[in-house]
């Protein structure tokens, strides 16, 4: 029987007006597209409304919109987090996303994709490992990252220099696939527990 796809959730997670985040996480899917059996769905936090206060720890009285994306996390093999770097660290858009969240993020791979300055959003993806350890996920040691991303990318929202971030892409695109599958596989044999 053939082997259900690998489908991935891509979180752009920058909010902010005038952002540079959809570029970035529409160029990403395109590449997790391209890949044989994967399946991408794209997450804009600019289109998700969570109540500003979360809940009760348990998520006891987690209201509908968080149930309704909590069903779309839950049916991911994993997560690709396009994520710019605001004062040295991820944006505070994204941390309230991740913190609405528990188990859907658990024993499942997160892939990061980065865009800055000089330090192309790295700073980010480091403060984001710590986050998503906590939460009993798997993070990719690979990631994609554009430094002085204004200029790697021309009017038509594509790289201008497509080769080194393409070949990038593959590299963590095929990692977090093996970590996609690994767990699944590991889980269907035996829950994971925390
Ligand atoms: C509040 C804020 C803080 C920022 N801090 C940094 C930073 O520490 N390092 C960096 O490389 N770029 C920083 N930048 C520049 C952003 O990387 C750049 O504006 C990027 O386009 C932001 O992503 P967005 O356009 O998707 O919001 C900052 C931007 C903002 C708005």
């Amino acid at each position: 029987m053939a082997q259900r796809p690998v489908h991935l959730v891509v979180v752009t997670g920058s909010v902010r007006t005038g952002r540079f985040g959809p570029t970035v996480a529409r160029w990403f899917a395109e590449q997790a597209e391209a890949c044989p059996d994967v399946t991408v769905e794209p997450l804009d936090l600019a289109d998700v409304t969570l109540p500003a206060r979360l809940p009760e720890y348990d998520m006891r009285d987690r209201p509908p919109e968080a149930d309704a994306i909590a069903e779309r996390l839950a049916a991911a093999d994993g997560y690709i987090i396009i994520t710019p770097e605001y004062n040295h660290s991820f944006p505070a858009s994204l941390k309230h996303f991740i913190d609405w969240f528990m188990e859907e993020w658990q024993a499942k791979p997160v892939g990061f994709v980065s865009y800055g300055g000089m330090a192309g959003g790295l700073r980010a993806v480091e403060a984001l490992r710590l986050v998503f350890a906590e939460l009993h996920a798997v993070t990719v040691r690979e990631t994609v990252s554009f430094h002085n991303h204004r200029e790697r990318f021309g009017a038509d929202g594509r790289p201008l220099e497509p080769e080194g971030c393409e070949q990038a892409a593959k590299v963590l695109l095929d990692q977090l696939v093996w970590w996609a599958l690994a767990l699944r596989e590991a889980k269907e044999r035996r829950p994971y527990r925390r």
